[in-house]
């Protein structure tokens, strides 16, 4: 993963480097790191941890310089120590590096045999000696930077400053991100434009294979075969403003509480205010309607999305869908229909295996369609047709807001297909677009009326080492949903499942140390086999928390030993508010344990290596 970034300036670029670090750091934060060139000289400063830990060290320590790069790390080769924290440099150059490079350890033993002095556990290391050793063979910086590029195997993005060169900044991208800012007298390279916002509104982004010098009178662009190349220079829709968490107290808690009106914000943009009817983009619908079968593919809290939709396509719009996480996916060479639809979900844009599938379908001919959060995105820039959620920037690790926009995209997208192709009648499709109109004023009943009980909730769980989660139907993602949500902020091993499969092996976990969390409303067709579930759970002396309505909590009260109950819920929508609460029980699980849970530990925002 490793945010990126290089600026050429007028004045000291240490607090800009720090600044846009800042903007990556949703991209790894095991350490950070910045080099600049003061006198012609190479200096560093480089921390264990979160970016914090880099500004104090600044602050006893400033750096001065006007050319520089940084960076902010997810640790793949090296543990997260100062000395494998980036950037790595000799006397000659630094560099910053996202990626990895796969032939590391063949160019390492290389160097070694040449006498190379190693000093980190990275990959990345490689690349700084590989440079110096061209450069001591007479090669300019340029030259030595392309000899140690055209060894290099993986996929990666690299910043390199070069002792004694104040004016030159090398960029390459292969695989992973890389785009190119136009100041007025100054020049940048970053992982992405969010990080660049603030600095500049011209940017460039580079495509696989592209190398890049960089000066302050612009930029030169080169494929890998050293041809000089155009690329567009854009000005970038991102806001350059900074996101806080404002009166709350975690990022996740605010974009939990932002979801009715990002949800709100989201089904407008599909919601045609003269009659109340959900539209899309007619290029989506024409595809899906002639498409023989839909392939959707995501990872994490987006596949969970994706296994939702697949419900609302084949159950309403009676179109065949095939779901799989991207990781798979693109290695599985799955035969693809002709005419086919594949549709990719993803908050950030950059999720690597997203991105290598969507590329995989590409190739094999089909329409590629895409619902992405962060605009400019590069699952965004090589899609056909591009649906936008609009949650807005989410910063905390754990995926809540852009999941419920995610839901409320798909569940537009499955009903205006069904309207199209006929496979709803209109008083059907006008009572679930009602439903959908509903969400988001109910989003906000739901927040409201359970933010507390399930704070009481969290403080009887949060000591349980194990928890299942169950749900059926449209509510068995929700189960995965809620179990994801709980092990990555909380670190509680949790797992959800299709409630019908409980005694098909799970059924065997539960004891009364293993709370299980049954998502059933009553006026889901389903709920007489969960509620069946329920009692074999209790049976074994499992504790349930029920989620469910008033008539479901009403017919298990006996039985369960806690439970959040929502007032009516239709459905079609059922996915969207259910999730509310295992959202909430997540969070307020883990602040009562006192886990980090905007940082979880081990994660990114961001999973931009494989
Ligand atoms: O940016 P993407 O939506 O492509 O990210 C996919 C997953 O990495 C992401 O949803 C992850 O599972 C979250 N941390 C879950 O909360």
């Amino acid at each position: 993963m490793c945010g990126i970034i290089g600026i050429l300036g007028e004045k000291d670029v240490a607090p800009l480097l720090v600044e846009g670090l800042k903007r990556l750091e949703y991209r790894g934060y095991d350490s950070a790191g910045i080099a600049t060139l003061s006198n012609g000289h190479i200096q560093r400063c480089r921390a264990k941890g979160k970016l914090a830990n880099l500004e104090d060290k600044l602050g006893a320590q400033p750096l001065s310089g006007t050319t520089g790069i940084g960076h902010t790390r997810w640790a793949t080769h090296g543990a997260p120590t100062e000395d494998n924290a980036h950037p790595h440099a000799t006397e000659k150059v630094a560099v910053v590096h996202n990626g990895i490079i796969e032939n590391y350890a063949q160019l390492k033993d290389e160097l070694e045999k040449l006498q190379c002095r190693f000093e980190t556990d990275t990959d990345t290391e490689v690349i700084a000696h590989l440079v110096t050793h061209y450069m001591t063979q007479g090669m300019k910086p340029q030259e030595a930077a392309n000899a140690a590029l055209d060894r290099l195997e993986g996929a990666f993005s690299l910043a390199l400053i070069f002792a004694g060169e104040h004016d030159l900044l090398i960029g390459a991208r292969q695989g992973t991100p890389l785009a190119v800012g136009y100041g007025e007298g100054e020049m940048y390279l970053a992982s992405d434009s969010y990080a660049l916002a603030p600095l500049t509104r011209k940017i460039c982004f580079l495509e696989d294979g592209d190398r890049v010098k960089v000066t302050r009178d612009g930029a030169q662009i080169y494929t890998n075969d050293n041809t000089p190349v155009e690329r567009d220079i854009r000005i970038t829709a991102q806001s350059g403003a900074a996101t806080g968490k404002g009166a709350y107290k975690h990022f996740m808690l605010k974009e939990i509480h932002e979801q009715p009106a990002v949800i709100g914000d989201t089904l407008n943009s599909f919601i045609n205010p003269a009659t109340g009817t959900i539209h899309m983009p007619d290029d989506a619908l024409a595809a899906l309607e002639k498409a023989p079968r839909l392939t959707m593919i995501a990872c994490g809290t987006a596949f969970y999305a994706c296994m939702v939709a697949k419900y609302w396509f084949e159950q309403i719009a009676r179109l065949p869908v095939e779901i799989d996480v991207a990781s798979e996916f693109r290695y599985r060479e799955a035969p693809l229909p002709e005419g086919g639809v594949a549709l990719f979900v993803s908050q950030s844009g950059e999720t690597l295996d997203t991105l290598e599938a969507l590329r995989y379908c590409k190739r094999e001919g089909q329409t590629i369609m895409s619902v992405v959060n962060t605009i400019e995105s590069t699952i965004e820039r090589e899609s056909d047709i591009v649906l936008h959620t609009l949650a807005g920037p989410e910063i905390g690790v754990a995926s809540t807001k852009a999941f419920t926009t995610q839901l409320t995209t798909l569940a537009c997208l499955a009903l205006a297909l069904s309207v199209r192709t006929g496979k709803v009648d209109e008083q059907q499709a006008a009572e679930m677009a009602e439903a959908l109109r509903h969400v988001p004023a109910q989003t906000a009943a739901v927040l409201g009326d359970h933010e507390s009980p399930v704070q009481d909730i969290a403080r009887e769980l949060f000591e349980a080492k194990d928890m299942l989660y169950f749900g059926r139907g449209l509510l068995y993602p929700v189960a995965m949903e809620g179990a994801l949500k709980l092990k990555e902020i909380s670190y509680i091993h949790a797992e959800g499942y299709a409630a019908g499969e409980m005694k098909h092996g799970p059924i065997a976990l539960i004891d009364e140390h293993v709370p299980v969390v049954v998502i059933a409303p009553g006026n889901d067709p389903l709920f007489e086999k969960a509620a069946s579930n329920v009692q074999e759970t209790v049976a074994r002396g499992g504790e349930v928390l029920l989620i469910s309505d008033e008539v479901g909590t009403a017919q298990l009260k006996d039985h369960i030993k806690w439970h959040i109950t929502l007032g009516d819920v239709h459905p079609f929508v059922m996915p969207i508010l259910y999730t509310l609460p295992v959202q909430l029980l997540a969070y307020y699980i883990a602040v009562t344990k006192g886990t980090d849970v905007d940082q979880p530990r081990n994660l990114a925002k961001s999973v931009t290596v494989e």
